[in-house]
């Protein structure tokens, strides 16, 4: 797990001193050099800009680009939507669980990967679908999982 430096996040929040509304850019901040904000980051934000936890997590919870537990390096969506579930994505879904040794929603213990269940993409005629990072992978086969998954370290 990628622990937070509190120091540096005190840096962070020192870099938008005296500025309005700079709250959801400062997690945001956050989440992008450790992949998560934690609860120890939560209370710091809250101590030294004065502003109440329970806002910081519901501004932390709303987005989906943040993340509250600590999430591997390269982030899995596998499509459990029923044009994939009909063109094979359970399958697909148990190969990576079975290569990785996880379950969706859960994190390899080397923070390589987080593997996420989704609901349609958004392009269902190129099911079964997974996304890695951003990048489509379609039409794929449990056979081709292994070779995608080799190219993230
Ligand atoms: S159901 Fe998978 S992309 Fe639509």
């Amino acid at each position: 797990m990628v622990e937070i430096d509190l120091k540096r996040v005190d840096e962070m929040i020192e870099r938008y001193k005296g500025e309005e509304g700079v709250l959801i850019q400062l997690l945001l901040d956050i989440q992008s050099e450790f992949n998560w904000i934690s609860k120890e980051a939560i209370t710091q934000i809250s101590e030294r800009m004065q502003i109440p936890k329970s806002q910081i997590y519901r501004i932390a919870s709303f987005y989906e680009a943040m993340s509250l537990e600590p999430v591997g390096r390269h982030i899995i969506q596998v499509c459990l939507g029923t044009a994939c579930q009909v063109r094979g994505a359970p399958k697909i879904l148990d190969r990576i669980e079975g290569d990785l040794k996880i379950k969706g929603g859960e994190t390899t213990p080397d923070m390589r990967f987080t593997l996420k269940r989704v609901n349609c993409l958004g392009c269902c005629a190129m099911g079964p679908v997974i996304v890695v990072d951003g990048i489509y992978h379609g039409k794929i086969t449990p056979a081709m999982v292994e070779g995608i998954l080799e190219t993230y370290e």
